[in-house]
């Protein structure tokens, strides 16, 4: 008799769904699409020689420790890496602050894990990156949603949101994933007082805050934290734990990101991470420290910069010249997105189907809001990726998603006479 599997599923699988970018990358990974899709780095500047070099050395040199079970923290030199650097951005932090993870997918998962009783609330900026929802969803997580403009979350909108008392805040302040936008330097102070105020602590997530193209760097919540409540509680870290990765840096497929917390918090997710896979590949660490030392990952980040911002740049020049304009788009400083906003009335799942016609593909905006009373605004939008195609397919990418915008501004509007394939619009 075979077994019915899906009547045997614990409660917490049932509900959930696959990740809508992940089904995408499906179609999208048909050679005749333009893909702005998935938030995956360029293949021509991942230093594939340097990698090279450094697996030799790895294998030629340490292959006893390389090839072995490691601590689950991570690899103690990388470790300390992470600790310098983030000392670089005045926060304190200790080797014993830093936990390596299976990329910042796993962090988000062991946050979770850690903090989210079923029913619990999280509060998250609407919209927000929908791999944490995913990972949160597990644990039964309920959702307080706070909007954000042009200059990241809204603070004047927190404090009713933080009286509903939140188990922590899920924040992107750099280059938001999907908007592009950046929390401006007040509200960062503003959102830590708050935080501290209603005793929530905040989850800050920077998978992009090297990859600025214009303007000052600003600081970290988790630095903030510090110096603004002036803490003297004998902990280096207080009210933020911080999570990045060297997905958007070195190269996603390593899969490996890091949690900066304080002590007696790594040392819980230390234990949930024996459960969920023992400790991150030791060979991967051992060889991202090796292509990282001496330097060159921010010399490597340099590069990245320039070419991204490049990128970024044909992609604001095409839309000013292909979108017509009632459709409105973020202006990121950095990262991989912009956010594009459409008409009233426009709808992003059949302009999907009008794109993909056209062989060009974009992520829907709803997939990215974590309560259904946003279904409606996030139809009006969708996520642009700038990192991914070379310029020459980002301008013809936008070319075609400006005929498709032009054939559904046609059924909206049928008395409208132009061509489709008219690009100056008026
Ligand atoms: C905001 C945000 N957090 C986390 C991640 C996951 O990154 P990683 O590849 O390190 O798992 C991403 C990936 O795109 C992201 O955009």
């Amino acid at each position: 008799m075979s077994t019915a599997w899906t009547s045997r599923y614990a409660l917490r699988a049932k509900n959930i769904k696959s990740s809508a970018i992940r089904e995408l990358l499906k179609i999208t990974q048909k050679p005749e699409i333009i893909s702005f899709a998935g938030g995956l780095p360029a293949p021509e500047v991942f230093p594939t020689e340097r990698f090279q070099e450094a697996c030799n050395k790895v294998l030629e040199k340490q292959s006893r420790l390389a090839l072995q079970y490691g601590a689950t923290e991570g690899y103690e030199p990388l470790r300390e890496m992470i600790a310098r650097h983030t000392v670089r951005y005045g926060v304190k932090a200790k080797p014993e602050n830093v936990l390596l993870t299976s990329g910042s997918q796993q962090a988000l998962d062991l946050i979770g894990k850690l903090f989210i009783n079923p029913g619990d609330r999280v509060l998250v900026e609407a919209p927000t990156y929908l791999g944490a929802l995913q990972a949160f969803n597990v644990y039964g997580a309920e959702y307080v949603c706070v909007p954000s403009d042009n200059d990241g979350l809204r603070t004047d909108q927190l404090e009713s949101s933080l009286r509903l008392g939140p188990k922590f805040m899920y924040v992107l302040p750099n280059f938001q994933n999907p908007g592009g936008t950046t929390l401006a330097e007040g509200r960062r102070h503003e959102l830590v007082l708050l935080a501290d105020r209603y005793g929530i602590p905040i989850i800050e997530d920077d998978p992009y805050g090297q990859l600025r193209y214009e303007g000052e760097h600003l600081p970290p919540l988790i630095l903030l934290d510090r110096e603004n409540l002036r803490r003297d509680d004998g902990y280096s870290i207080g009210n933020v734990i911080y999570l990045s990765t060297f997905s958007k840096t070195l190269a996603p497929g390593l899969r490996l990101g890091w949690i900066v917390a304080p002590a007696e918090v790594i040392a819980k997710l230390v234990q949930l991470k024996q459960g969920a896979d023992l400790h991150t590949s030791t060979f991967v660490q051992m060889v991202a420290y090796e292509v990282a030392r001496d330097n060159f990952l921010d010399e490597h980040i340099k590069l990245i910069r320039k070419v991204y911002g490049e990128r970024r740049n044909v992609m604001l020049e095409a839309l000013d010249e292909y979108f017509p304009p009632e459709v409105t788009w973020t202006r990121p400083q950095g990262g991989l997105f912009l956010w594009v906003t459409l008409p009233e009335g426009m709808d992003c799942h059949q302009l999907f189907e009008a794109a993909i016609k056209e062989n060009v593909a974009f992520v829907a905006g709803d997939s990215f809001y974590a309560a259904n009373g946003f279904a409606e605004e996030g139809r009006r939008h969708f996520r642009l990726n700038f990192s991914n195609a070379p310029p020459g397919q980002i301008r013809e990418g936008i070319r075609r998603l400006g005929v498709a915008i032009q054939s559904q501004r046609r059924k909206l509007h049928p008395e409208d006479e132009r061509p489709v394939d008219q690009h100056v619009f008026d």
